[in-house]
């Protein structure tokens, strides 16, 4: 079918022929077919890289232009929402009836807001916890919401974030009952249960826009699922280099799947030995710039040293130890071609859209800490296959799983490339996933009944596949819980959420943290200080997995335990008593400390050599740390605890920005962050008056500063530069320009 015999507005198909689309894939035909553009509601089940987002557009478009609708776009991924939100930019250029042009919206941040600015978007682009979040405030426009795209969802499988994608379908199917649901999936087994669940038709093909080979590889030979077979020079001893080469040689990329963090660099220092040689004059040239450019994003480590000097090599890792700017700039390198080896954690396959020629399955376990290794799920293994070859650079894309003996490589055949992924099961019935969602039923007016709570469960995936009953006792439990911890209170038959309740539902915390964190702020410490909150916050269930302290880091640990015995704000367990509940509270010793450490000016370099913490871990734990901060901050003012509020707010600032307080003043300026802040503080400007009146030249002057920056620090303090001194700046000495980002 040909673009131009859509049955959608004339504009739509002027931008998607501009975008270099003139016919749809027969996927794409089959969804038509289906009636996706009539409004009927669809899961479209189709491999990688088979075109699901175009649906999507020309549905939401259809609602947009012809129906005054509005579409949320929900994503599993932050990463995923900006991706997706840039491929809908390209629609803005069109006028509704109205002559207004249609508008596209991104929200993935701030769990605690309604945002009522949203509701002038016609497509809205969010994450499943965002919308979780929205629906929590009662946010008026969702009421409004015309057509609810769901990606990916195939999630709902995932033990912590499927339930929350289940929830939110259920509660946008109760709150609009005539909203169209288009939901886009990888291929699963169970696409009919999905379907009859989402009272939609479904569309599942194998199709894929590349053919995908895949295969075995023992020693120099790899054996195809079809009978097909292909020998691998023998360069190295290695298989899995020799592997990669032959790709490089002939053009390709290759992107290698390793278990662990620590596999996937080593495997990336192995590789390159022999990548550079593939690589032209002006590529090295090119990667050698790239290289410096990894260097210079953000602050260096260990981490971004050794990524710089592969990314030389042509080669790079990819894992979630990386700081967020690390492991974008590395796609974008993949994703130009100027990278030509990338290994990764198997994190990468589910996400961000990154296909390469060879997709080579190094190891088919997967490491996670408290687990050990487990074989990876069909599913997932599908899902990294299907990163295989690129629409038009590649004809054919290969999977290669790596066997060591003639026995593993039946097994993998059997159990990876001839198997069917698994079903996709709900797992929604499990009582700490579970507990907010039932607070949150109440507490934002979707039920006040006992019945009411079980009529809204009996709408979810987990009620389809198992019924409701499974999950009746666990929720009645759920309710004993939260009315024993005052979150709820009855009139009569009807149960309402305390004033208590309703924050922290609307906070977007678990529960058991409210309820640790209201505890704590009830009992007054001898010292209330930085690292009382520092800990509580660590000790939430909502911080996530504490960090183990390392076994030379245990007596530490212990030693700081004493030391801060007078400020703790929970209750210090006792070694003798329970041994496990102890070593948590030293992980949440070592949580608190990396925190405290990071708002001292340690550098991340140090920090990885003293906790052994990467920046991306670190990151995610300010992240947490920040919303945590803030909900003790709520809570506090919700409890009347004078006390606890300026600490509060105070630590949120400098946890944002990782500074001791004398840099909070002189942080807020654009362009400068904790290690530029020090700077120009310790050559004497300690506020924005000092910096009023310093010189320009003196500002130039300073490392990491130069021309441009100085000129903007001065704007932004009301500064007045004289045409005259910046040209002479700008005529004058060579310099390089640094990257503008707060540093
Ligand atoms: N009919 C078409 N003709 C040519 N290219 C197309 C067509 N439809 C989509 N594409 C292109 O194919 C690429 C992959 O599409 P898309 O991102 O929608 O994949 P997907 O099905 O969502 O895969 P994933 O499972 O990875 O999310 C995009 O670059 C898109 O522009
Ligand atoms: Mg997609």
């Amino acid at each position: 079918m040909k673009i131009t015999d859509l049955p959608v507005p004339e504009q739509v198909k002027e931008v998607v022929l501009r975008s270099g689309i003139a016919e749809l894939y027969p996927p794409q035909e089959e969804a038509i077919q289906a009636r996706v553009l009539e409004d009927k509601n669809l899961v479209l089940a189709t491999p990688t890289a088979s075109g699901k987002t175009l649906i999507a557009e020309l549905c939401s478009l259809k609602h947009i232009l012809e129906r005054n609708g509005k579409v949320i776009y929900l994503t599993p991924l932050r990463a995923l929402a900006n991706e997706k939100f840039d491929e809908f930019k390209k629609y803005t250029s069109i006028r509704k009836a109205g002559g207004k042009r249609v508008s596209v919206g991104i929200s993935t941040g701030d769990f605690d807001s309604s945002d009522p600015w949203l509701e002038r978007y016609d497509v809205i682009i969010t994450t499943n916890e965002k919308a979780d979040s929205l629906l929590r405030h009662r946010t008026k426009w969702m009421e409004d919401i015309s057509l609810i795209v769901a990606d990916e969802v195939h999630l709902l499988n995932e033990a912590k974030r499927g339930p929350t994608l289940e929830v939110v379908l259920a509660r946008l199917m109760q709150i609009n009952p005539e909203m169209q649901i288009l939901a886009l999936s990888a291929t699963i087994n169970n696409v009919e249960e999905i379907a009859a669940w989402l009272k939609a038709s479904y569309v599942i093909t194998e199709w894929r826009p590349v053919t995908l080979k895949e295969g075995v590889l023992l020693h120099e030979e790899i054996q195809y699922k079809d009978g097909d077979a292909r020998k691998i020079e023998k360069k190295t001893r290695n298989t899995t280099i020799n592997l990669v080469l032959n790709t490089v040689k002939t053009g390709g990329q290759a992107l290698v799947f390793a278990s662990t963090r620590k596999n996937s660099v080593t495997w990336a220092k192995k590789i390159s030995e022999h990548t550079s040689e593939a690589l032209s004059k002006p590529i090295k040239r090119t990667l050698t710039h790239e290289a410096e450019k990894i260097l210079s994003a953000g602050e260096r480590t260990r981490i971004s040293e050794s990524l710089a000097e592969l990314v030389k090599c042509g080669t790079a890792f990819h894992h979630a130890g990386l700081a967020g700017a690390h492991r974008r700039l590395i796609e974008d390198l993949f994703r130009q071609g100027k990278i030509k080896v990338l290994t990764a954690t198997p994190t990468l396959a589910f996400g961000v859209n990154l296909p390469a020629r060879t997709v080579v399955v190094q190891d088919y376990r997967r490491w996670e800490p408290g687990y050990g290794y487990y074989p990876i799920s069909v599913l997932e293994y599908k899902q990294m296959a299907g990163r295989a070859g690129r629409p038009k650079y590649d004809k054919i894309g290969e999977a290669i799983l790596i066997s060591k003996t003639a026995d593993e490589a039946d097994y993998l055949m059997d159990s990876y490339i001839l198997a069917r992924p698994e079903r996709i099961w709900s797992r929604l019935a499990v009582e700490k996933i579970i507990r907010g969602h039932v607070l949150a039923t109440i507490a934002s007016d979707f039920a006040h009944t006992e019945k009411g709570i079980y009529d809204f469960f009996g709408k979810t995936f987990y009620a389809y596949q198992y019924e409701v009953k499974a999950i009746k006792s666990i929720i009645a439990k759920i309710l004993k819980y939260l009315y024993d911890e005052e979150m709820l209170e009855l009139f009569g038959n009807e149960i309402y959420a305390t004033q208590f309740g309703k924050r922290v539902s609307e906070l977007y915390i678990d529960p058991l943290s409210g309820v640790e964190i209201r505890d704590a702020l009830r009992y007054k410490p001898a010292y209330l200080t930085d690292f009382s909150l520092l800990h509580l916050i660590a000790h939430t269930p909502d911080m996530g997995p504490v960090m183990r302290p390392y076994a030379r880091e245990l007596d530490e640990m212990a030693v700081l335990m004493e030391e801060h015995r007078d400020e703790f704000l929970t209750e210090v367990p006792d070694e003798w008593d329970d041994h496990i509940v102890y070593e948590e509270f030293l992980g949440e010793i070592k949580t608190a400390m990396v925190l405290k450490s990071w708002i001292e000016e340690i550098s991340e370099e140090t920090l990885l050599d003293r906790f052994r913490v990467q920046p991306g871990d670190l990151y995610r734990t300010i992240e947490n740390a920040k919303w945590l901060l803030y909900a003790t901050h709520e809570l506090g003012r919700l409890l009347g605890n004078k006390e606890v509020l300026p600490l509060a707010a105070e630590l949120i600032e400098r946890v944002t920005k990782g500074i001791k307080k004398e840099l909070l003043p002189i942080v807020k300026l654009e362009g400068v962050g904790r290690v530029r802040g020090r700077i120009i503080y310790n050559v004497g400007y300690k506020t924005i008056e000092e910096i009023k009146h310093a010189p320009l030249d003196d500002l130039t002057n300073l490392p990491l500063i130069g021309p441009r920056l100085a000129k903007k620090i001065k704007e932004q303090v009301g500064g007045f530069v004289k045409k005259e001194t910046w040209e002479k700046l700008e005529r004058g000495e060579e310099w390089k320009q640094k990257s503008l980002a707060d540093y």
